[in-house]
């Protein structure tokens, strides 16, 4: 049987909250096989399993069988965006990003993506319109820009204990096994300017890693990567709890990691879909992006 809503959702959330199917098990004394089979979309919960599960991760039944969000679970608001530079490149964009949710942004070269997220995480201003947290964006919003802004005089150890600090990371044990995963150990007496393009790729998406974020924002992370950094990428974000905003067009990636894809059209979220809708229609999303952008040509 496919997965459905549910079964995603419920995956999602235990993992947000660091939850084994064995706890959830025993929090809803159930056996772990029915959660499994629940998450395979084997099988439903009743619904006052239902009611429980929604209470354990704090959560609306509507969210969790439907996957409608609701004002409790919004993390941005992004509202009436306008932008120009000689052109109009953001047209009175809104867009409202929810918790738990992977959304990959699309659009063609030029459309204002990466404009969309400078002013979004407040590297730009816009003309008028209005951005709204929920939470403490200073501490929970990490992004990887798509042109790398490091430090260049400093150490790859230094710029990694600035980064400790600034986060307040106490747990050393765990940024050494990061340094690790993205071969870092030999290079950490390099200077961030000696780097070379891709090593420096790799050091921001490690900086924006080492720290949990409520929403991690990453624009094109995978431009000038090897293919081994890519899997280390890709491996991590698994394991990321906050939600997602990725611009990316590595279509096997979308259909399989995200749940959310928007396009970035004539300054505005021209279309806006669930990866689910797409692939309950029988498409993939790159079929569906080439319907909607109405054109082949991306980068
Ligand atoms: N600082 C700037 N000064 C003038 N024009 C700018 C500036 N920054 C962006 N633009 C223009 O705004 C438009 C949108 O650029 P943006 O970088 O947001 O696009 P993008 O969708 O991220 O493109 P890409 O896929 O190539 O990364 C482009 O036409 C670009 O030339
Ligand atoms: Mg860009």
């Amino acid at each position: 049987m496919e997965k459905n809503i549910f079964s995603r959702k419920l995956i999602d959330l235990r993992r947000k909250n660091q939850l084994s199917q064995a706890g959830l098990a025993n929090k809803l004394f159930v056996t772990r096989q029915s959660i499994s089979k629940w998450e395979n979309g084997e099988s439903e919960p009743s619904i006052d399993k239902l009611i429980s599960i929604a209470e354990i991760f704090n959560t609306s039944l509507d969210n969790l069988i439907m996957g409608n969000m609701s004002d409790k679970d919004k993390l941005v608001s992004i509202s009436h965006i306008n932008k120009s530079y000689d052109n109009q490149v953001l047209n009175d964009l809104s867009l409202d990003i929810y918790d738990n949710e992977r959304i990959a942004l699309l659009g063609l070269n030029g459309s204002g993506k990466t404009t969309m997220i400078s002013i979004m995480t407040g590297l730009k201003n816009a003309d008028s319109g209005d951005v709204k947290f929920s939470f403490n964006k200073k501490k929970s919003l990490k992004l990887m820009p798509q042109n790398d802004v490091l430090i260049n005089d400093m150490k790859v150890r230094e710029l990694l204990k600035l980064t400790q600090l600034l986060n307040k990371l106490k747990d050393n044990n765990h940024i050494e096994s990061m340094v690790k995963e993205f071969n870092f150990t030999e290079l950490m007496d390099h200077y961030v300017g000696s780097l070379s393009g891709g090593q420096k790729r790799r050091l921001s998406l490690l900086l924006s890693l080492m720290a949990p974020s409520k929403l991690l924002v990453l624009d094109e992370p995978t431009v000038g990567m090897d293919l081994e950094t890519i899997d280390i990428l890709w491996k991590h974000l698994e394991h990321v709890t906050g939600s997602i905003l990725m611009v990316t067009h590595d279509f096997n990636q979308i259909d399989k990691f995200f749940s959310r894809v928007l396009l970035l059209k004539d300054g505005r979220i021209e279309n806006d879909m669930s990866v689910d809708k797409i692939h309950s229609h029988n498409q993939t999303v790159e079929q569906w992006y080439r319907t909607n952008n109405g054109g082949l040509n991306h980068d």
